[in-house]
């Protein structure tokens, strides 16, 4: 596949080309097994540390290799490609875990998490869904009442990435109750403090080998000076971490119906039916046709979103689009790959049932798409008024 047409530097050629290495050589064999035993892959993890994956858009001063957001969407992409569990390992750690120290810490706060998230010694998480608050994120019940100069923690939160082996979490609580998103702030927390609980692993559809469990935190102690951001500013501090976030959801999307392309197309020219082979069926063509066009468009959205990022710009509609359009696409072209692999596709042997069951994820987490249309409905209307 000719990539030139992206307008990528040579940077982004050079990391599109050492995670691509990566994923074929390390990443996809075992994806099965990894995904029907549930077992997250510590050690590619720890390769993707030695790579500097897991620091790419944090400075080189903080530990990171101080790349553009166009990089780390390369890598998501690339790395989902081959399975997306990885993906959104990278993906979450990244985009909700440190970027939100990163780009809205302290200095303090900076200096004590992010080299070791950069490295990897540990990994971030995001602690914002609740059993009573998924899409309508204000409607946290978590709460933070003052005790001396600190706070003391009560609530749980779900559908937290990586729980198991992060060593940093950013947690929305209600600071002052009543006022709505303005009473809601942030705090940093760590697993090892008295009070914060681990609960279930998820069991879930998709994106298997990635680690999803409950937290819950009971009379938490937490000292003031892990607020992050302004007390009642948390909210904000979420959706804009997750303005950034849904581009890679969005890149992850895009590598999942990339590497249902890549086992659709190849088995559609060796199959042969009817004498001839399938990919000369017109009913055939028109599927590949419709999966290449939509993760084209799919890819150019997120790129799109990803230079709007580094340039500095506002990007709630831009990513909400790539996220959405990217997730739904994806879902269509794992959907194809499997009734062109046919009986085979089903099977759990070639891949494209697991990309099936990995792309869902992209179109609820980060936000459903019924969301992102509202966010996107939400930012046109304001630019006609
Ligand atoms: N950037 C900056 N500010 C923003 C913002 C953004 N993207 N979005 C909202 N705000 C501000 C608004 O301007 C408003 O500020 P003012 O009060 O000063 O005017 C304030 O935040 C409140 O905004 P809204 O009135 O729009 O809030 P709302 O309650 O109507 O909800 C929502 C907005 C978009 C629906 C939001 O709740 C949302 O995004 N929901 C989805 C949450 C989500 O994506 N969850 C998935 C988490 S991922 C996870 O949990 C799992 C994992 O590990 C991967």
């Amino acid at each position: 596949m000719d990539f030139s047409e992206y307008g990528l530097t040579e940077e982004h050629e050079m990391i599109r080309d050492t995670v691509r290495r990566f994923a074929t050589e390390e990443v996809e064999k075992g994806a099965v097994e990894r995904d029907e035993a549930m077992e997250f892959p510590k050690d590619l993890v720890e390769q993707m540390a030695e790579m500097s994956l897991l620091g790419i858009p944090v400075s080189e001063e903080l530990g990171g290799a101080g790349m553009d957001t166009m990089s780390y969407a390369i890598a998501v992409e690339e790395i989902a490609r081959v399975d997306g569990s990885l993906a959104l390992t990278l993906a979450a750690h990244v985009s909700l875990g440190t970027a939100p120290i990163f780009e809205y810490g302290s200095e303090e706060q900076k200096k004590k998490y992010v080299p070791h998230l950069a490295a990897g010694e540990y990994l971030g998480g995001f602690g914002l869904t609740e059993p009573n608050a998924g899409s309508d994120a204000a409607g946290t019940q978590t709460v933070a009442k003052k005790d001396g100069d600190d706070w003391i923690v009560n609530g749980s939160k779900i559908y937290c990435t990586n729980a198991s082996h992060c060593g940093v979490f950013i947690i929305t609580a209600v600071t002052t109750p009543g006022i709505g998103t303005k009473g809601i702030s942030a705090f940093l927390v760590e697993p090892d403090w008295k009070g914060f609980v681990f609960g279930k692993k998820e069991n879930k559809l998709g994106c298997r080998s990635s680690d999803t469990r409950e937290l819950a935190f009971e009379d938490m102690r937490v000292p003031a000076s892990a607020m992050i951001g302004k007390e009642g500013e948390g909210f904000k501090l979420f959706m804009k971490t997750l303005d950034g976030g849904r581009i890679s959801i969005g890149a992850m999307a895009v590598g999942i119906a990339q590497g249902a392309i890549d086992k659709a197309v190849p088995y559609s020219l060796e199959r042969h039916s009817f004498g001839q082979p399938l990919a000369h069926f017109q009913a055939i063509g028109d599927k590949i046709a419709d999966m290449e066009m939509e993760t084209h468009a799919a890819r150019l959205m997120v790129y799109h979103a990803a230079r709007l990022k580094d340039e500095g710009r506002r990007i709630t509609k831009s990513s909400a689009m790539a996220k959405l359009f990217a997730s739904e696409a994806a879902m269509r072209a794992t959907d194809s790959a499997i009734q062109i692999l046919g009986g085979y596709g089903y099977s759990r042997e070639y891949h494209v049932e697991r990309y099936y069951r990995d792309a869902k994820i992209t179109t609820i987490g980060e936000g459903t798409s019924e969301i992102q249309r509202l966010v996107i409905a939400r930012e046109l209307l304001k630019e006609y008024s």
